[in-house]
């Protein structure tokens, strides 16, 4: 096996190739004959960011979806630019400290956010099941795409484009997120050494065609354009009476014989604990986990026919074409 793996301060460099055990494959599945009664409902996330829970009882309202998102990004980006090791050190140094002071607020803080940080350290840093680039490429594998044009909704950083566009070289991306901070830092500061394997070489975001569109999703006015319309963690975040919309934004503005890509986070015993514990980065509004099977229902029932479904470390994913 050629490529390399190992951690930096705040990522892992895997630039392995197929190895094994990246992708489990349910593709054989026949939808048309799956039901909620077999696959039950997804679960939701109810525990809310400390953050989140005081400007509700300040405003008395639920915190609006955009402005869940503005705060989620930034705390989520906090983490990406953490070097974990050494804020680890620091903060058992902190705990001994309010330890030896008797003072049982500062351990209870420092405990916890202790906790926070070497879970992340081993989900990200060590498991690398956030970016995942051996999953993604492996669910990314084999579509019949040349220099794709691509559409990225809700894009964050845009990782999942720019590993698309170094396995599908030539092509172009559209990243579109209303959150100007994933303009600026999200992608904007996404690290320039970052090492994307594709088609037989290594390749960097500055090597990549991309655009950065700050704009919502819903009012786009694209034609049948795009070779392959992507989201990441999106589709979850729609409560069923709006599942429509977002499924219906991954057809819309596909060429004919286009793709669509679509990944939501497995619920797992540890997904469930690694929400309830990042709580505080994590959740600004609503959420839900599911299995590969609820997403494939929910897929098959708008409107979508599903090509490949399986799931990789902490992701459910689909690749699938309009019906
Ligand atoms: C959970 S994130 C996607 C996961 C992503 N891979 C990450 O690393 O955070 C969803 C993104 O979609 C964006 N988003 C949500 N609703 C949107 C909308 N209606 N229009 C544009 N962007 C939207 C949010 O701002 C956020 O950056």
């Amino acid at each position: 096996m050629t490529g390399e793996n190992y951690a930096l301060p705040t990522y892992r460099v895997d630039t392995r190739q197929s190895p094994p055990d990246v992708f489990v494959d349910l593709g054989s599945t026949d939808w048309s004959r799956v039901t909620w009664r077999d696959v039950g409902r997804p679960y939701r996330v109810e525990r809310w960011a400390a953050e989140k829970r005081e400007w509700e009882a300040e405003h008395g309202a639920t915190m609006p979806v955009k402005e869940s998102w503005i705060r989620f990004n930034r705390h989520f980006h906090e983490l990406f630019t953490t070097d974990t090791v050494a804020a680890m050190s620091t903060t058992r140094a902190e705990l001994v400290r309010a330890a030896t002071h008797l003072d049982l607020h500062g351990v209870k803080e420092t405990t916890r956010e202790l906790l926070q940080l070497a879970i992340w350290n081993h989900v990200h840093r060590v498991e690398d099941a956030v970016w995942d680039p051996r999953g993604k490429r492996a669910l990314f594998d084999g579509l019949d795409v040349k220099r794709p044009e691509i559409l990225y909704l809700g894009a964050a950083d845009g990782y999942e484009a720019m590993q698309l566009l170094a396995m599908y070289p030539g092509g172009h991306a559209v990243l579109v997120d209303y959150d100007d901070f994933c303009r600026t830092d999200r992608f904007g500061k996404f690290p320039e050494a970052y090492p994307f394997w594709g088609s037989g070489r290594i390749w960097h975001r500055e090597h990549m065609a991309i655009d950065f569109e700050v704009a919502d999703i819903r009012s786009l006015t694209y034609g049948r354009e795009f070779d392959i319309v992507l989201s990441v963690g999106l589709v979850e975040h729609f409560p069923d009476e709006y599942k429509h919309e977002a499924f219906e934004l991954h057809r819309r503005f596909l060429k004919p014989g286009g793709v669509a890509i679509i990944t939501t986070p497995r619920d797992q015993i540890r997904g469930r604990a690694f929400y309830t514990i990042m709580a505080d980065y994590m959740n600004y509004g609503y959420r839900e986990l599911m299995r590969v099977e609820q997403l494939g229902l929910y897929a098959h029932e708008h409107g979508l026919r599903v090509r490949r479904a399986g799931y990789i470390k902490a992701h459910n994913g689909l690749i699938c074409q309009p019906s």
